[in-house]
């Protein structure tokens, strides 16, 4: 028997972890890799912007549950920088050691895939579920890490962007213009996080 679905755990295992990811939020992000997951067919999940893996720790517990065979692929260069190059970057410690102990504490390592590179130095060749940006919220770092993969995103694909409020202008900026100009719907906020698809796309 595989895991149990068990939404309630996979919340309470991410309250554990350091990071910035309020409840809803984490409630939007795992309902959107449930939509992904559910399928018939196995599923890639992108995440950009790891940190310690608060997020990660909800997105692989999904995939744990419900396609222990897909993958979570978890990009961070790991060297502590976090914040907008428009705003405010602060550097701390890598935490690299920190993410692989939490992952493997969570019992999500199976489906997590780290890739430490930045997202627009990753090397990447196949379709795209789900895809989580979270790395740096300038517009220009946002932009940046949702075009490297914009062409492998799949037909249906879900979109989300945390750090969509106002103390991060270019995310909201970046968002906007995809809402504005390119076809993406918002489908749901909360609180910072949003999610987005493209309907007909
Ligand atoms: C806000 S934290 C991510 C928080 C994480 N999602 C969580 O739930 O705790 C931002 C992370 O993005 C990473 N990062 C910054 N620029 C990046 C890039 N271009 N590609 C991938 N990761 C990046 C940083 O190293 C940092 O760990």
């Amino acid at each position: 028997m595989t895991a149990l679905f068990k939404p309630l755990t996979i919340l309470a295992g991410m309250r554990g972890v350091a990071g910035w990811l309020e409840d809803d939020e984490a409630e939007l992000l795992l309902a959107a890799a449930v939509q992904v997951a559910r399928g018939d067919r196995l599923c890639t999940l992108v995440e950009i912007g790891s940190y310690q893996g608060r997020s990660t720790v909800v997105l692989g517990g999904v995939l744990k549950a419900l396609s222990p065979e897909s993958r979570l692929y978890a990009i961070d260069p790991h060297e502590g920088t976090v914040g907008a190059a428009d705003r405010k970057l602060s550097t701390g410690v890598p935490t690299f050691d920190a993410f692989m102990a939490n992952i493997t504490g969570a019992g999500v390592a199976e489906v997590v895939q780290p890739m430490r590179s930045l997202s627009y130095e990753t090397v990447w060749d196949q379709p795209i579920d789900l895809l989580f940006v979270d790395g740096l919220h300038d517009r220009e770092n946002v932009e940046r890490d949702f075009r490297h993969f914009e062409p492998y995103l799949t037909p249906g694909a879900l979109v989300l962007f945390h750090d969509y409020a106002g103390y991060y202008p270019g995310v909201v900026a970046f968002v906007d213009a995809l809402v504005a100009g390119e076809g993406w719907r918002i489908v749901e906020r909360a609180s910072s996080m949003v999610l987005l698809e493209r309907p007909g796309a």
